[in-house]
């Protein structure tokens, strides 16, 4: 008796749709006129095909031209199905990450980026938006995540000290529910992860320079240590993850880099004296001005990250730049990086410092929104 009904029910709708679709087709051809007249378009049509016409000649002129006003992609190498991997970026449109997907899209990769744009610039990528290898994702990273890839590179996280004390518990959550989730999703999907860490987990070091070896001298109460303390979290979740679910894991220890798209704002020397050089400010020197810093020009900090995926070493490793520190400060011990990757950096500071120089100079000039991102991606000689 039921299926009766039903089968009434269906009979009624089926008749029902074929009235509609018959009232549709009986409107008359003639009944469509349409005139718009801007500045240069002028459109006048009698007809329903006649306007159906016009309208596919207006989407193919549109398409020509947001081919001319757009610039090319940047040349990238085609790589077959088989050597071409799916990656995912977590914090891909920040400083060092927008530099890691640039390198990665250009070797012919498939690339997404997870970015919650705390402190990344969709400008950061724009270079990419639109490329059929690459994806762009506005995701928080304290949410799972659910996609398919072959390797994590987990950058997400504020690096500088403005930046995540801004927002102390943010940070924290970003490191380790944001770790687990990535951690949650290599195992899941069987990838490779990366975990960007830092310097920063050796705190105020009493070895001088620091081998991967050294446990660190931290406080675990500081105004750092969300970041400090966050990372290290960071750092013991992919071991266990590691141990207890078999990821696959690398953990590069980062000492402070420098570059194009580095942050103008986050109050570390190397953007201070460009900034106020470049606008005419007196310069700050903190301290009697004897202490010497160096940093890593952010092209070998991505060589090194890369290296590091691709080889089979699992232990925490330092890159960073040991030339030039006084004894006080955070000097990596890069032996490790330079046996196992045959990684050491090669960018000389001054080299470095005029690119991002005139990065700077670029972006102080910027009065409107159509001016893009000067900075063209060249891919690294190996
Ligand atoms: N730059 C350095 O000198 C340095 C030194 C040591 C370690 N690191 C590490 O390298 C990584 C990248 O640093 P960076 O200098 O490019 O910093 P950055 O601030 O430019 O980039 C971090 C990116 O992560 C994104 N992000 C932050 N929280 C997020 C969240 N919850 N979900 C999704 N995205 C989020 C930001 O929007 C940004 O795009 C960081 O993990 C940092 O700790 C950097």
């Amino acid at each position: 008796m039921t299926l009766l009904i039903m089968l009434l029910l269906t009979v009624y709708a089926y008749s029902k749709l074929q009235d509609e679709i018959s009232i549709t087709n009986t409107v008359p051809q003639k009944q469509f006129s349409y005139e718009h007249r801007g500045d240069d378009i002028k459109i006048k049509v009698e007809t329903k095909d006649e306007l159906s016409d016009k309208i596919f000649m207006l989407q193919d002129k549109i398409r020509q031209l947001e081919r001319l006003d757009r610039k090319p992609f940047p040349e990238v190498q085609f790589l077959s199905y088989t050597n071409r991997k799916r990656i995912l970026v977590t914090g891909g449109a920040g400083f060092v990450g927008s530099h890691l997907v640039d390198q990665l899209m250009l070797q012919g990769h498939e690339v997404t980026v997870a970015d919650n744009f705390f402190t990344g610039r969709r400008r950061n990528v724009e270079h990419w938006i639109g490329h059929e290898n690459f994806e762009l994702l506005n995701h928080d990273i304290i949410n799972p995540l659910h996609i398919e890839v072959d390797e994590i590179y987990h950058l997400a996280s504020p690096a500088s000290p403005p930046n995540y004390m801004y927002n102390p518990i943010k940070t924290i959550k970003t490191n380790t529910l944001g770790t687990i989730n990535m951690l949650g999703l290599a195992k899941r999907v069987k990838a490779k992860l990366l975990l960007a860490s830092t310097s920063e987990v050796y705190g105020d070091p009493e070895v001088h320079p620091q081998p991967e070896t050294y446990w660190g001298h931290v406080n675990p109460i500081g105004p750092r240590a969300c970041y400090d303390e966050g990372k290290r979290v960071a750092e013991t979740m992919c071991y266990a993850y590691h141990k207890q679910g078999g990821v696959d894991i690398r953990v590069a220890r980062i000492f402070n880099t420098f570059g194009p798209r580095m942050h103008m704002n986050d109050g570390r020397v190397v953007s201070n004296f460009i900034l106020q050089a470049l606008q005419n400010q007196p310069i700050t020197v903190y301290g009697d001005g004897s202490q010497t810093r160096s940093f890593q020009y952010v092209s070998d900090l991505v060589d090194g990250l890369m290296a590091l995926m691709a080889s089979n070493y699992t232990q925490p490793v330092n890159l960073g730049n040991p030339d030039e520190y006084t004894i006080n400060q955070r000097k990596p011990d890069i032996s490790v990086a330079m046996k196992i990757l045959k990684w050491k950096p090669k960018v000389p500071m001054i080299a470095g410092l005029n690119k991002t120089i005139e990065y700077f100079k670029s972006e102080l000039s910027v009065r409107h929104h159509s001016q893009r991102n000067i900075w063209e991606p060249e891919k690294h000689s190996a």
